[in-house]
């Protein structure tokens, strides 16, 4: 889940629930990756791995260690696509990964990160690591540079609960919710924006779940986004009434999160919306990220 109100583009965080998985094998063939097997998409992805996310992530790692050789790929999707969740970056993270698991291991996990950040980069048309390193690296991130790579792990309290809200019905792309955001703001939104975004990371420090209920507000690029998700407002509010400390957009949309603190208050936000068709993840910050499977 990407931005968490204040972080718009800079933060980030892992949650366990849907996840994309991806097996790397020898091949027989022709030099390069090809990609054998892909389900859960409903035929939906580019099976040319220049062309898939995870086959571009996982092709990078090859670049960069300067191996050659014939490779498979299969890819299993099991997270929705446009939902907001990171369904881009998941499989980036997972290819990226699993060709380094092949091959031993010769890159340290944060050393993953560029390759991952090209597969989504060819997704979302956008060079940012805010989902894509809460994948690999699990916890909340903070992306204080894209270009160098310098992203930090912020602590995670433990009593830090979300409850996630995916509204199958709405599908929005990435791309296309980037062009809402506006290219430049006035300097008293950035400036509360700035000031909301330290606060939130003091909170983690801190633990005070009443300042990160304050300080997740995004004066960027939700207001701009709200109009997609009709029911955003009622849900708010719904959220809220339920208990939540925070309710936001993760990442582009549609999905929506309520910050909870403690399980049974998630729990309570996720009663809220039982009688609704949408999906519902209550969860921990998951702090692993990608898990070798197999
Ligand atoms: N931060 C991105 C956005 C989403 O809101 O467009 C995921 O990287």
């Amino acid at each position: 889940m990407a931005n968490l109100g204040c972080g718009y583009d800079v933060l980030g965080l892992a949650i366990d629930g849907p996840g994309d998985e991806v097996v790397v094998r020898e091949g027989e063939g022709t030099e390069g990756i090809v990609i054998t097997q892909i389900t859960g998409d409903d035929g939906l992805l580019p099976q040319e791995a220049a062309k898939n996310t995870a086959g571009i992530a996982a092709q990078k790692v090859l670049d960069r260690l300067g191996i050659g050789g014939s490779f498979e790929m299969e890819i299993h999707k099991k997270m929705p696509f446009g939902s907001g969740l990171g369904s881009s970056a998941a499989s980036a993270v997972a290819g990226a990964f699993a060709m380094n698991e092949l091959l031993g291991a010769p890159l340290e996990r944060r050393d993953l990160l560029e390759a991952a950040m090209h597969g989504e980069e060819y997704a979302s048309k956008a060079w940012h690591a805010d989902n894509v390193a809460p994948c690999l690296l699990g916890g909340i991130c903070l992306v204080r540079d894209n270009n160098s790579f310098d992203v930090l792990n912020l602590p995670v309290p433990e009593d830090l609960w979300l409850t996630v809200l995916y509204d199958p019905s709405i599908e929005i792309l990435t791309a296309e919710a980037r062009e809402r955001v506006p290219k430049e703001v006035p300097t008293n939104i950035a400036t509360t924006q700035a000031a909301n975004l330290a606060s939130f990371v003091s909170a983690l420090y801190e633990k005070d779940f009443t300042l990160m209920s304050r300080a997740m507000v995004d004066r960027i690029a939700e207001p701009t986004r709200q109009p997609l998700i009709s029911s955003f407002e009622a849900s708010r509010q719904k959220a809220m009434e339920a208990g939540a400390l925070a309710f936001g957009i993760s990442g582009s949309g549609p999905s929506l999160y309520a910050l909870s603190h403690g399980q049974v208050s998630a729990h309570n936000v996720a009663k809220a919306f039982d009688s609704q068709e949408i999906e519902v993840y209550v969860s921990r910050v998951n702090t692993k990220g990608a898990v070798r499977l197999a």
